[in-house]
């Protein structure tokens, strides 16, 4: 039997992947940080859809931590039908504050981690797989005072469209989902309430994007946007200069500061 591989499946969005494709009866091997997390989401799904579900803790940063990962799915012959990559670092401050520590963590999260988990499901995929990976608008446009975050989303966007060519025609559907605002963690419901309509008009409830995503990549679209407030910024925005657009970024985003570990 073949297994959905989650990464951040304890994070709001992750765990509605993982709500999701339990209640469609897959079988699941959920990964984060926190092993209690992990272990409490594993007994939920268990209990309100009988899931089969694996867990493993993993520091998706360290290379080691990932090779156990690898190490512990090996072990039990797992292969995988799919893989969603949905873990992610949003650490938001000018890029003077960070520290080298911080610099290696959050493109190790946010980009290298998800190549890598890549690599290791097509070398024990199944017949048929799917990838499935969480990028964001904010990768659309660089961003001041989170020119990291944005420029980790957007490496995604092309590394991923350029491996939905590569791997066209071997069986491998790859689609990269670049969601708005979604109420997950409460700094992130007081950014959107703090956006007055456009946060009410463009925010997504965690469990929309999780499902619009899953037909997104069912269809193999190569990148997809959900929402049509996104959608349609998107296309509005595209003839603005850039300099005026990360103008008025660097005014709205220089007021935030936040950071992840
Ligand atoms: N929420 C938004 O508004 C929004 C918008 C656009 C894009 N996104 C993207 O959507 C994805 C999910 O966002 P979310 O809001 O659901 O995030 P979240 O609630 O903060 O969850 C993040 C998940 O990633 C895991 N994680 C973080 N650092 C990790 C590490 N070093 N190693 C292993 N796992 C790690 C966390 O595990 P632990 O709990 O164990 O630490 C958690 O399961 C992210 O890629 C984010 O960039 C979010």
């Amino acid at each position: 039997m073949s297994y959905t591989l989650i990464t951040g499946a304890t994070g709001g969005l992750g765990s509605a992947f993982a709500r999701l494709c339990a209640e469609r009866g897959e079988h699941l091997f959920l990964t984060a940080r926190d092993g209690q997390k992990l272990d409490r989401l594993a007994a939920e799904l268990r209990a309100a859809y009988g899931a089969e579900v694996l867990t493993c803790p993993c520091q998706l940063q360290e290379s080691a931590s990932r090779a156990a990962l690898f190490s512990f799915a090996r072990a039990r012959s797992l292969t995988f039908s799919r893989l969603i990559n949905a873990a992610g670092a949003d650490i938001q401050k000018g890029f003077c504050e960070y520290t080298q520590e911080k610099i290696v963590f959050q493109t190790r999260v946010n980009f290298e981690a998800a190549v890598s988990l890549t690599h290791f499901v097509l070398e024990t995929r199944a017949p048929q797989l799917e990838i499935l990976t969480v990028s964001s608008v904010s990768g659309i446009y660089p961003m001041p005072y989170f020119a990291l975050y944005s420029a980790t989303k957007k490496a995604l966007e092309h590394f991923f469209s350029a491996l939905h060519a590569e791997l066209r025609g071997q069986n491998v559907k790859v689609t990269t989902v670049l969601p708005g605002a979604m109420p997950t963690r409460k700094d992130i419901c007081e950014q959107i309430e703090g956006q007055g309509l456009w946060g009410k008009i463009a925010a997504k409830s965690p469990a929309y994007v999780a499902r619009k995503s899953l037909e997104a990549l069912r269809k193999n679209r190569r990148t997809f946007i959900p929402g049509l407030a996104n959608k349609l910024m998107r296309v509005l925005t595209a003839a603005i200069p850039l300099s005026l657009k990360m103008k008025f970024i660097a005014a709205r985003w220089s007021k935030i500061s936040k950071d992840a570990f």
